[in-house]
């Protein structure tokens, strides 16, 4: 299995942007974690960043035939892309939607997803653990769909 994780504008920063708001880990730390825990759970995982909208659509459009599933953190473009909506449509990965920070607690732009209703589903406010947290779902997600067992609920 192979989840692509794909992370929008100025998350290149983290660790120096806003690290009250964002936390201390720097990107390559977030991969680097996101990294461990799909060794641990056999998932094969690969990581786009780019700060333009232009590059994230080609991201998006590569994932057709290669990935089974995104983490999508798509930032600022979250609320304002129609062409990532459109990329995502398009493609039809089940993704989630990442944040670090819980959006909905935020400014009013930010509680407006164009992505959130395509996603499997959304999760925000976490920090750095949203991507291992949203890791974890995706892969039981995409295990329970294939007829597997999910390894997230054991009843
Ligand atoms: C973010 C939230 C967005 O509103 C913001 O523009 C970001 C980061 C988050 O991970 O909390 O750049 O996606």
């Amino acid at each position: 299995m192979h989840i692509a994780v794909i992370d929008g504008p100025n998350l290149n920063l983290l660790g120096v942007r806003e690290p009250e708001r964002y936390g201390t880990a720097t990107l390559e730390q977030v991969h680097a974690a996101v990294k461990a825990r799909a060794a641990a759970l056999g998932v094969q995982v690969s990581f786009v960043q780019s700060n333009h909208e232009g590059a994230l659509v080609d991201a998006v459009q590569a994932l057709r035939g290669v990935a089974d599933g995104a983490l999508v953190n798509a930032a600022a473009y979250t609320h304002t892309s129609l062409a990532l909506r459109d990329a995502l449509l398009a493609v039809g990965t089940p993704f989630v939607e990442v944040h670090l920070t819980n959006v909905f607690a935020r400014e009013e732009e930010r509680r407006r997803s164009l992505l959130a209703d395509l996603a499997v589903g959304v999760v925000a406010g976490f920090g750095a653990e949203s991507y291992i947290l949203a890791l974890d779902a995706l892969t039981g997600w995409l295990r329970l769909r294939s007829g597997g067992a999910s390894g997230v609920v054991h009843v």
